[in-house]
C-alpha cells in the first residue's frame, strides 16, 4: 500500500512528540487523525494539517471512547496502517508519599491506555500495518520518585512483547523509549534548579532530544523499512540509558528548602 493510502491514528497528537509524529506522517503523505482529551488543541492540530487530517477527542483510558474512536476511522476511511499511543501524563512523588488516586491515574494514562490501544489496534488495522507504543528511558531506567510513571512505562515495554507475539504476522507491534525531550509534559522538570543540566551529565551526546528526534524512529518503525520488526523498543535518548537518572526529589526538595 502506497503512502498515499495510509491512514494514521496518533492518539496524544495534539502535543510534543505526538503533534511532530502528525507532522512527519502527514508529510509523507498519510491522512492522519489526531486523537487526543485534548479537543480544542487536537482541532487546531489537524486544521494546521490541512484538508486530510482529521482531530477526534478521546480518553485512551476509556475502553468505550476508544472503540468509537478506531470504528469512525474505520468507517470514514476504510483502513488503518498505522497506530500510535503518544498519550501520556506523569505525576512524581517518593512511594510513601504518592496517593493512590496520582498511582492510578499515570498507570491507567500510560499502562491501560496503550493496552486499549492495542485491543482496538488488533480488530481495525490492516494487515502488514503497524503500531509503535512509546514507552520511555524510565521503563528501565529507574528515577527516585518516579515508581508510578517507571512502573507504567516497563509494563508498556513488556506489553509491546506480547502484543508482537500475539498480532504476528498481521501487524508489526513495537515501541520507542525516549529520554528526557523537550515538551509540555517536561517543562515543569526546566523549572527545577539543576535538573535537567544533571540528566545532561548523565547522557554521552550532551543534549536533551527534540519531538522531532522521536518522530522520526517512530517514522522508521512504521515504515516498511521496519518491516522484519516486531517486539523491539528502540532506545533514543542520547546514551542516557547508559548512565543513571537524575534525583527529582531531592533537586526538588533543594529548590524548595533552599539547601
Ligand atoms: P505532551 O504532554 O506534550 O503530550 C501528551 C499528549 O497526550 C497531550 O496532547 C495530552 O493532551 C494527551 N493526553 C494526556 N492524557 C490523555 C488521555 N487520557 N487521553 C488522550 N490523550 C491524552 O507529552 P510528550 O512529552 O509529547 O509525551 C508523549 C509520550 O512520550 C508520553 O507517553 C510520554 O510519557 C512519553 N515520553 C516523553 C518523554 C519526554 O521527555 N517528553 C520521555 C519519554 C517518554
Amino acid at each position: 500500500m502506497s503512502a498515499e493510502e495510509q491512514v494514521a491514528v496518533v492518539i496524544g497528537g495534539a502535543s510534543g512528540i505526538g503533534w511532530a509524529t502528525a507532522q512527519l506522517m502527514a508529510g509523507r503523505g498519510e491522512t492522519v487523525v489526531i486523537a487526543d482529551l485534548d479537543s480544542d488543541a487536537a482541532d487546531a492540530r489537524a486544521a494546521a494539517l490541512g484538508a486530510t487530517a482529521t482531530a477526534h477527542q478521546v480518553d485512551v483510558t476509556d475502553g468505550a471512547g476508544m472503540r468509537t474512536l478506531f470504528d469512525a476511522v474505520l468507517d470514514r476511511h476504510g483502513a488503518i496502517g498505522t497506530v500510535v499511543d503518544c498519550a501520556g501524563i506523569s505525576r512524581p512523588g517518593t512511594i510513601a508519599d504518592l496517593s493512590l488516586d496520582d498511582w492510578k491515574a499515570t498507570v491507567d494514562v500510560c499502562l491501560t491506555g496503550a493496552f486499549l490501544t492495542v485491543k482496538e489496534a488488533a480488530r481495525t488495522v490492516r494487515d502488514g500495518g503497524s503500531v509503535v507504543l512509546v514507552a520511555s528511558l524510565n521503563g528501565r531506567q529507574p528515577g527516585v520518585g518516579m515508581s508510578a510513571y517507571c512502573s507504567a512505562k516497563a509494563g508498556v515495554l513488556m506489553l509491546t512483547e506480547v502484543a508482537a507475539m500475539e498480532l504476528a504476522p498481521r501487524v508489526r507491534v513495537n515501541a520507542v523509549n525516549p529520554g528526557f525531550v523537550h515538551t509540555p509534559l517536561t517543562y515543569g522538570a526546566t523549572l527545577v534548579p539543576g535538573l535537567v543540566e544533571e540528566y545532561l551529565e548523565n547522557t554521552p551526546l550532551g543534549r536533551a532530544g527534540t519531538p522531532e528526534d522521536v518522530a522520526q524512529t517512530i517514522g522508521f518503525l512504521t515504515s516498511d523499512a521496519a518491516g522484519w520488526m516486531t517486539g523491539s523498543a528502540v532506545d533514543l535518548n542520547g546514551g542516557a540509558h547508559t548512565m543513571r537518572y537524575p534525583d527529582i526529589v531531592r533537586r526538588v526538595s533543594e529548590m524548595t528548602t533552599g539547601s
